[in-house]
């Protein structure tokens, strides 16, 4: 499909988000978004854009100041975070080693020129595609962590991956949940070796929270992307009236929790 429609489409998906009032710019190459402004209900103009390596600093200002330690540990994708990086330096050579590879995007949420969230989707020319997202602590449960998860829904859908799965670690409700909402289902518990000292932080905070160590699993979660749906072909009988529509039909389309149905 052409990259103004695959565009405009995903102009409209976005668009029909509860947490979105609109969706002003976007531009997606070769199938990848390279960058999204749009307005958010919550806290007003929002852009998300491609990374790069000149992001290194601010990303790494997000990571070690933004972030508390809890979540920090949470997040801990390869090859970015995974050991955590010690510097901004660090970061921009793990920016450029990776930028040699081709199966993988990801994405900074900004607002004033500040990076508030990110969030990737890696090994997509593979069978393990996965996803990570992480929220900058004072801008958490404003509905953030959904829109940029369902962003990074929509990138998959435009690189047309059947599939994808993301790993929690069980007793993160806020991010089982979160996935949850977005139509994610848990399908596997993995081996938690490359989790080994996460979940030992994690049972020392338990223990230093004067509890005792609770028992904690990584799982796999996974959201499977159907074909066309009632919604998309309905998006594609009149463009010329899709925002309008886009914004009726996520009046009509919230789910129990705000979400859209049909697009999972
Ligand atoms: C998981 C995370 C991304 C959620 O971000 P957020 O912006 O606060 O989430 P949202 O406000 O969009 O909430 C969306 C849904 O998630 C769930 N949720 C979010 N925070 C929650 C919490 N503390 N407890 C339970 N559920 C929660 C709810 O279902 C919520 O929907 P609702 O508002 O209709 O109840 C954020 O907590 C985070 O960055 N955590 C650390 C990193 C991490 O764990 N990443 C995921 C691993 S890949």
């Amino acid at each position: 499909m052409a990259t103004f429609h695959r565009a405009e489409e995903l102009k409209r998906a976005l668009g029909a988000l509860p947490q979105v009032a609109s969706v002003d710019e976007i531009k997606v190459e070769n199938d990848i978004i390279k960058h999204v402004t749009l307005e958010a209900e919550s806290i007003g103009k929002v852009t998300v854009h491609q990374l790069d390596v000149n992001d290194a600093a601010g990303l790494f200002d997000f990571y070690s100041h933004g972030l508390s330690e809890k979540p920090r540990r949470q997040f801990a994708p390869y090859p970015l975070f995974h050991t955590p990086p010690v510097s901004a330096d660090e970061l921009a050579c793990r920016i450029a080693d990776w930028k040699r590879e081709n199966d993988w995007t990801a994405v900074n949420l900004v607002k004033d020129r500040r990076i508030i969230g990110f969030g990737l989707l890696k090994r997509f020319k593979s069978e393990q595609v996965t996803s990570a997202i992480v929220i900058r602590d004072e801008f958490l449960k404003k509905g953030l962590g959904y829109l940029l998860q369902n962003i990074i829904i929509e990138q998959a859908r435009l690189l047309n991956l059947k599939m994808f799965h993301v790993k929690v670690v069980s007793d993160n409700l806020a991010s089982v949940r979160l996935h949850e909402k977005c139509g994610f289902r848990q399908t596997k518990v993995l081996p938690s070796a490359i989790y080994e000292e996460i979940f030992k932080y994690l049972s020392d905070c338990d223990r230093m929270d004067g509890g005792e160590a609770v028992e904690r699993q990584l799982i796999e979660m996974a959201i499977e992307l159907g074909s066309t749906t009632e919604m998309d072909k309905s998006f594609s009988i009149d463009d010329s009236a899709g925002a309008t529509d886009s914004k009726m039909m996520k009046k009509n389309s919230r789910g129990k929790h705000g979400s859209i149905k049909n697009r999972t």
